[in-house]
């Protein structure tokens, strides 16, 4: 179906997520238009404002004064924080707007319970920001396995390797690396994306019981070098020479991570190495990698039992030298293998004719592939434009209620590995 007329959206939490979407209406202002900003922050407030050109008395402090509002948009970009995903979401459902919600969409199963309630009541279209269903990766092997030719899938291995210096930054320095504060785990905050395409894959097969193993194996102070000090710029005589060492990982590489490492600077037209350098003296990204306050696992097994027998594995695992996720599915008509950051995949079927006893296929996708998420970015905010315009929903929509299966199967995970890998069962009654 045709659209007539441009989405309008409010963002809702102009941080880096948010604003990505918001930029898909710079690009295709026919489909999508950007109207208002709710955000604390009187800087994201402006720069929101003068990027997208919507009047002053669209700009609110939070979400929950822009509910108060009458509604003067067709949906909201929400793009807070996790914990604050279900505060800031149940307003605005009630106030009549749909939305696009960042991952994780809750926090806990009550959450999601409460969400899944609030949007049945007010009928709200609500699409959750798993990015990487939208990839030309993902998406080929969606349809491979959409197709038959892999018959049915009898096991999923499926496994993500998060960089040293991405685990750095994000669960051992950074926002989600204690759960006390920012309220997920590892497994949720990284790996729902993961759990979400085991669960997506699997179509309308739902997960029966999970368990879970893992710890935090690496970083913490009992494996901190003797002489480590408790800020790399300040009192550490290894500043030079660890390879976990602030100055190496971000000053020395300063467009490393840097809309989380130096997100204190943004207000700065330019930053220099003075400001960097001054930053890393007492922001959190400084500390020391093993006497950081992080909480949160560096690695964690998965097991899934499903409803019809299959089963599914994944493997997270932070501290490795370079950021991937690996896939091999077995059906009972062949099997598929690929690594995302490669961009191919290998399909294989079963060919008792052949003297290998099968045939075999590489697809290259790189040519496919685009900016963000590989492509996932504006492939999401474009389908989200679609199924708020016209209701359509493509193979890929992350409706809310298509995400329930992975959330629930992450949550329970937690709750196996809390419980030292007993198996947990499924119950989906409330959904
Ligand atoms: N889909 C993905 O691949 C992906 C990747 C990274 C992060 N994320 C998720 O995106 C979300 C946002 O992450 P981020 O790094 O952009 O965060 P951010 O901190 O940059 O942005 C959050 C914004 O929310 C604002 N805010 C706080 N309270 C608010 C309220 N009550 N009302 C309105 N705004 C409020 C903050 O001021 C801030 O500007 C997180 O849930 C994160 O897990 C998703």
């Amino acid at each position: 179906m045709a659209q007539s007329k441009p989405v309008t959206a409010v963002i809702v939490g102009g941080g880096h997520r948010a604003i990505i979407y918001g930029d898909y209406s710079l690009k295709h202002p026919d489909e999508l238009q950007i109207v208002g900003i709710a955000d604390p922050m009187e800087e994201r407030r402006e720069m929101a404002r003068k990027r997208y050109g919507f009047p002053a008395e669209n700009c609110f402090a939070t979400a929950q004064e822009l509910a108060q509002h009458p509604k003067f948009a067709d949906a909201v970009i929400n793009g807070t924080m996790d914990h604050q995903h279900y505060e800031t979401s149940v307003p605005l459902l009630e106030r009549g707007y749909d939305m696009l919600l960042e991952k994780p969409f809750a926090v806990s199963e009550e959450e999601m319970r409460g969400l899944i309630r609030t949007v049945k009541a007010n009928r709200s279209k609500v699409m959750v920001c798993h990015v990487l269903r939208y990839t030309p990766f993902y998406r080929e092997i969606k349809r491979r396995i959409l197709s038959g030719e892999l018959g049915d899938i009898i096991n999923l291995q499926m496994a993500e390797q998060v960089s040293y210096h991405h685990l750095s930054t994000s669960y051992v320095r950074g926002k989600w690396a204690n759960s006390d504060h920012c309220k997920t785990s590892m497994l949720l905050a990284k790996s729902c994306h993961d759990i979400d395409i085991m669960t997506w894959l699997m179509g309308g097969v739902k997960p029966r019981t999970v368990s879970s193993f893992g710890s935090i194996y690496q970083f913490k102070p009992e494996n901190a070098p003797k002489e480590a000090g408790t800020r790399c710029l300040v009192d550490c005589p290894l500043v030079d020479t660890c390879r976990y060492s602030a100055k190496k990982l971000y000053f020395e590489h300063p467009n490393r991570w840097e809309c989380y490492v130096w997100s204190e600077l943004e207000h700065l037209e330019n930053a220099t190495d003075e400001d960097r350098w001054n930053s890393l003296l007492h922001s959190p990204y400084g500390r020391c990698m093993y006497k950081s306050d992080n909480n949160v696992v560096d690695h964690q097994s998965v097991l899934v039992n499903f409803e019809n027998g299959a089963t599914g594995t994944f493997n997270l695992v932070g501290g490795s030298a370079r950021s991937a996720r690996t896939i091999h599915i077995i059906g009972t008509k062949g099997e598929l293998e690929g690594v995302f950051e490669d961009e191919t995949i290998t399909v294989r079927k079963i060919d008792a004719d052949a003297d290998s006893g099968y045939s075999s296929e590489t697809v290259d996708l790189s040519a496919v592939g685009e900016e963000g998420h590989g492509g996932g970015d504006d492939e999401l905010t474009a389908d989200f434009v679609r199924f708020i315009a016209t209701g359509e929903q493509s193979i890929s929509c992350t409706a809310i209620e298509n995400s329930v299966a992975g959330h629930l199967t992450v949550f329970n995970a937690d709750k196996s590995m809390a419980e030292g890998g007993a198996p947990v069962a499924c119950d989906f009654s409330a959904y």
